[in-house]
């Protein structure tokens, strides 16, 4: 098992690379179920959600060839004799239920593993089934796996109301109705830069897609679509997470540069929120130039769906909060109880309270270094960012979860100043 070892105090100096988004990889790659032929990605990230996933996308019986180093992944449902996803794939990422739309659409069938909940609790699919009721599929539970039958071997168009507005019902939704006879209108739908981004790749594949990026989507089924070659966006959430780390680590005189993000696809909310803390925002060429201020201001924030402030930044931004001298809180709207970083954080003396669905913060204290524990994606991001500005050696332990989200993310920090180094541990024997 692997963990990060990080020496604290050290300024991030230099350039720091957005790699391509991890959450619109995945929709990518399942739309590609939807035609024989080599479909084409780039810009793919080398993840091990990637890899999950093609683990999963392969039991189909399509091809999928990743170039880590190219970032390039081809995928070629041709071969494809299997509309299952399997238990032991799909229990290691949810998002391996984007299987369900694709195979009812591919297949006019589908057996898929119900996904687990996750670290901070349930996350509900409920959605999902009723969008593919809602164009006709017949869906049932057997022992732990939805078991779901278009009618005839295709779905109909139908319409579908999404309360709340969930980004995976949206792409779940959206897969099942490219090849469905008629028109599909999802309300209420998703307009994430994930679910738009992945929109685009339908429409080139042949889809006629309406209202992309608002509200109501409108997708006209197609009898066939076509393979196509497709660049994947930048992961919003890296450039995000890079951001808040050119603020908290970075000093004002020697701007981090980074490299690689799409600015509008952090969202007006989280940009504000992120120059009234007085870092400084600045275009670069390709770039953004990221200046930290001599000191940072308390602004609280409140998650929303898009473009609201992203709930997958909310623990990176405690630690920005924990920085700053005063108050501020984090409320979070998306999730109930996304917040199992904080107890982590306490531990390395963040004064961090949680109080309902709020996380009230008393900044400027300084961090301290010690062992603490990933128990999850996100949280296990905001674990590195307070050691990089904690006093001492802090061990990130259960980096694996880090493994899923953030690409060589070890390499990408010590490229930028950073005492950080990745050690294999035995969890047993490793000193607590
Ligand atoms: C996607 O999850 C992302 N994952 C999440 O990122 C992200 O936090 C989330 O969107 C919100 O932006 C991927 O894209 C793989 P939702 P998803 O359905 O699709 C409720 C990360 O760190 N809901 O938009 O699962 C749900 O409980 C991950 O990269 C239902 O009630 O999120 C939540 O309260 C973590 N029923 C709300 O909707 C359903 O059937 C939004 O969830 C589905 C969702």
């Amino acid at each position: 098992m692997d963990k990060l070892v990080i020496r604290g105090g050290n300024p991030l100096q230099g350039a720091l690379h957005v790699s391509g988004s991890k959450n619109t990889a995945l929709p990518l790659m399942a739309a590609a179920i939807l035609t024989d032929g080599p479909v084409e990605l780039t810009n793919i990230p080398d993840l091990k959600d990637i890899d999950t996933f093609s683990r999963v996308i392969q039991v189909t019986g399509t091809s999928v060839n990743f170039d880590p180093v190219g970032h390039r992944i081809t995928l070629d449902a041709s071969g494809f004799d299997r509309a299952e996803a399997p238990y032991e794939l799909v229990k290691r990422m949810r998002a391996s239920f984007y299987m369900l739309g694709a195979l009812l659409a591919r297949a006019g069938k589908a057996r898929v593993s119900l996904p687990g909940g996750c670290a901070w609790g349930p996350r509900p699919v409920d959605l999902h089934l009723k969008g593919m009721q809602a164009l006709g599929a017949k869906v049932e539970l057997d022992q732990g796996y939805v078991v779901a039958e278009a009618p005839g071997g295709r779905l109909q168009g139908g319409r579908v109301t999404l309360e709340p507005s969930s980004v995976g019902a949206t792409i779940n939704i959206a897969l099942a109705a490219a090849l469905a006879r008629g028109e599909s209108v999802i309300d209420n739908a998703a307009i994430e830069p994930d679910v738009v981004h992945f929109c685009t790749m339908l429409q080139k594949m042949g889809v006629t897609m309406e209202g992309i990026g608002s509200r109501t989507l409108h997708i006209q089924g197609s009898e066939s679509l076509s393979p196509v070659a497709f660049e994947n966006c930048p992961d919003r959430i890296e450039f995000g997470t890079f951001m808040i780390a050119a603020a908290i680590a970075g000093t004002p005189d020697s701007p981090v540069r980074i490299t690689g993000g799409w600015t509008e696809h952090l969202g007006s909310v989280f940009m504000d929120a992120f120059e009234r803390t007085g870092s400084v925002v600045s275009a670069d060429g390709d770039g953004l130039l990221i200046t930290a201020p001599e000191e940072l201001r308390p602004v609280s924030v409140r998650t929303d769906i898009y473009p609201g402030f992203p709930t997958d930044l909310q623990a990176q931004w405690t630690i920005l909060m924990a920085r700053c001298a005063g108050n501020s809180k984090v409320h979070e709207t998306v999730y109930p109880d996304r917040f199992k970083h904080i107890p982590e954080l306490q531990r390395m003396g963040v004064n961090a309270i949680i109080v309902g669905d709020e996380v009230m913060i008393e900044g400027g204290k300084q961090i301290q270094g010690t062992q603490v524990m990933s128990t999850d994606l996100r949280a296990s991001v905001s674990l590195v960012l307070a050691g990089m500005v904690a006093s001492g050696e802090t061990h990130v332990h259960r980096i694996y979860h880090l493994d899923r989200g953030y690409e060589r993310l070890e390499q990408k920090l010590a490229g930028a100043g950073i005492d950080i180094t990745r050690v294999s541990y035995d969890e047993w024997a490793d000193p607590e």
